[in-house]
């Protein structure tokens, strides 16, 4: 395969750029001859031009799109190893990607660079207990679901079936099991990483590196690729029965609504086994003037939601409501998060899509009522942007608070609710209007919280934020992210995603 594809590109135009792009130590340097002969016979390299390139970079968001000039399919954790030290003797930037849906700013920042694309490394191996289970560092979440599915187990993934299962994971990682059993990363039980000096670490809470391991839960995209990573596996509960619903409000019932979130919320201890999100968004069949609310709620066990959490929301009155109940990997397909949804479109053209997120612990409902606003307005009056979303999600935390804060990197275990502000731009002439748009929204809901802190989950920043609303504001966390930045990644290799600078910040 790689002998192939490179006798076809030998000759290429992008191949020679990419040569004199990459301030090649040695004006000779080659990567076909140099690293296509050290790869293992299941990997290959592709150029522009071929379908599979085009697989490979085709982006969820045309924002935090890397700029790629050759694609490394790599087929076991050796491949990922020459492929880093090639790129660090060279010079050449490179970049892991998995499910193609990060959109950070600092993605822009690889040029011309190597992407080490993951998705050949989807092994799944569930422990002879069962109360573990080791995957490629490629596997996508709905991979994880499926194949835990099948043998009566689940765990804590993101909720979107085609984004990597560690692009979530390495930065914390939200879904709906985080309630009993804690952030994605709160599950790892050990990762093989490749660091930049091309070692292949394997980093657990207990070995001598576990400060890497200490890193990789929260600020992971920072320090290494995963090749493979033990995960912990539970049994599946109440048959895998999960009740749905989702309600469509018009505008008036905005305080009505959130007044009815904050209770459920109940003070950072919301019931286990419930989780919603709410959206504001357009919806011209529901009301052609105003935005619309819609409510999605997720109740876990039951086939008919408890009508303590049903009722209240019935009796505000929807515009449209939509019920589901099945089993557990049939979710996905009822919040459009499924394979084949636009949530799982990816292509080389498309909208430009930042998120400007901002935690918080409850609803100040009249910041709410002005970020609608603002939202209604902004929408009508720039048509580029209509399609943009507020998100509001509410996860259970309890497993997620009852791990101590300083026992990972991720550093904002006390906040209970995810707000984004999803700013779709149709081309990137809009991109200045949609990062105005967004900074004003998350200004609105940072002011409603009173406080000086802004807290933003690393996975849903744009890219503008400042380094200690992302990795938290403590001195000790800052001081030992730095350091070990300094430890394991001093050249800054891994420096594109929300990037720590090993000199402090
Ligand atoms: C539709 C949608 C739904 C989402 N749902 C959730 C959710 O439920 N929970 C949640 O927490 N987040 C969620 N997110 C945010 C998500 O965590 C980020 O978008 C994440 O970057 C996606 O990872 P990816 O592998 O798909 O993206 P990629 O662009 O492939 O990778 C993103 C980053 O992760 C790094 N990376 C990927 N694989 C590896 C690896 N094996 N080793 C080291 N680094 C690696 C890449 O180098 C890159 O820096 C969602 C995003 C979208 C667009
Ligand atoms: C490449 O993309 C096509 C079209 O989306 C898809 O059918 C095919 O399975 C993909 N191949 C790989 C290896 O991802
Ligand atoms: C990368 O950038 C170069 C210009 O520096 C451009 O010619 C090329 O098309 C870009 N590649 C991709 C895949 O966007
Ligand atoms: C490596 O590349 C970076 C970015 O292109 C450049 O700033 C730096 O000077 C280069 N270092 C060497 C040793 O060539
Ligand atoms: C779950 O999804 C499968 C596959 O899409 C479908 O055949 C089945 O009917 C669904 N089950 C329920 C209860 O909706
Ligand atoms: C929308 O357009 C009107 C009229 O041009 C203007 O007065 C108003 O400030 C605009 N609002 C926003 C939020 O841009």
């Amino acid at each position: 395969m790689v002998t192939r594809s490179l006798k076809f590109w030998a000759s290429s135009l992008l191949y020679a750029t990419l040569l004199r792009e990459c301030h090649a130590q040695q004006s000779d340097a080659n990567i076909g001859s140099e690293l296509g002969g050290k790869l293992s016979s299941d990997a290959s390299i592709y150029f522009p031009g071929s379908a599979l390139f085009n697989n490979a970079t085709a982006r969820w968001s045309q924002f935090g799109k890397p700029n790629i000039s050759v694609v490394v399919e790599v087929a076991n954790k050796y491949d990922v190893v020459e492929t880093v030290k090639y790129a660090t003797a060279h010079n050449v930037s490179f970049i892991a990607i998995n499910g193609g849906h990060g959109n950070i700013d600092t993605l822009e920042n690889v040029h011309n660079g190597i992407e080490i694309w993951m998705h050949k490394l989807n092994s799944v191996q569930i422990s002879a207990k069962g109360d573990t289970a080791t995957f490629g560092g490629g596997v996508l979440s709905h991979q994880v679901i499926e194949s835990l599915w099948a043998s009566g187990k689940q765990t804590v993934t993101g909720v979107c079936d085609c984004t990597g299962f560690l692009g979530p994971a390495l930065g914390g990682g939200h879904g709906y099991l985080q309630g009993r059993h804690g952030l994605i990363a709160d599950n790892f039980v050990s990762l093989e990483v490749v660091t930049a000096d091309g070692a292949i670490r394997t980093v657990t809470d207990k070995g001598p590196e576990s400060d890497l391991f200490w890193a990789m839960k929260g600020a992971g995209h920072n320090f290494g690729i995963v090749t493979s990573f033990t995960q912990k596996i539970y049994d599946v509960p109440n048959n895998g029965v999960w009740s749905f619903v989702k309600h469509t409000y018009t505008q008036d019932k905005l305080e009505l609504l959130f007044q009815y979130l904050n209770i459920l919320g109940n003070n950072g201890r919301q019931r286990v086994d419930v989780m919603y999100w709410a959206t504001i968004n357009r919806n011209t069949d529901v009301d052609p003037v105003n935005p619309v609310i819609d409510i999605f709620v997720l109740q876990e066990g039951v086939e008919t939601m408890d009508a303590e959490v049903s009722l209240s929301l019935l009796n505000f009155a929807p515009a449209v409501t939509v019920t589901h109940s099945g089993p557990y990997v049939n979710i996905s397909t009822w919040t459009e998060f499924n394979i084949g949804s636009r949530a799982c479109d990816k292509g080389d053209e498309g909208p430009q899509i930042a998120r400007f997120p901002i935690n918080l612990k409850s609803y100040n409902l009249e910041a709410l009522r002005s970020a609608f606003n603002t939202f209604a307005q902004v929408t009508a009056n720039n048509s580029a942007l209509t399609h943009s979303t507020i998100m509001l999600e509410g996860y259970s935390n309890q497993g997620v608070q009852a791990v101590d804060e300083a026992s990972t990197a991720y550093p904002h275990r006390d906040d209970t609710i995810l707000v984004s502000s999803v700013i779709i731009s149709m081309t990137a002439a809009d991109r200045p209007a949609a990062m105005a748009f967004g900074d004003n929204l998350r200004d609105i809901f940072h002011t409603g919280t009173g406080e000086a802190e802004k807290h933003v989950y690393v996975n849903y920043a744009s890219g503008d934020e400042s380094l200690e609303s992302i990795y938290g504001y403590e001195p000790w966390r800052k001081n030992k992210l730095s350091t070990l930045k300094a430890k394991y990644d001093p050249e800054n290799r891994f420096g594109f995603y929300a990037p720590i600078p090993a000199a402090g910040f």
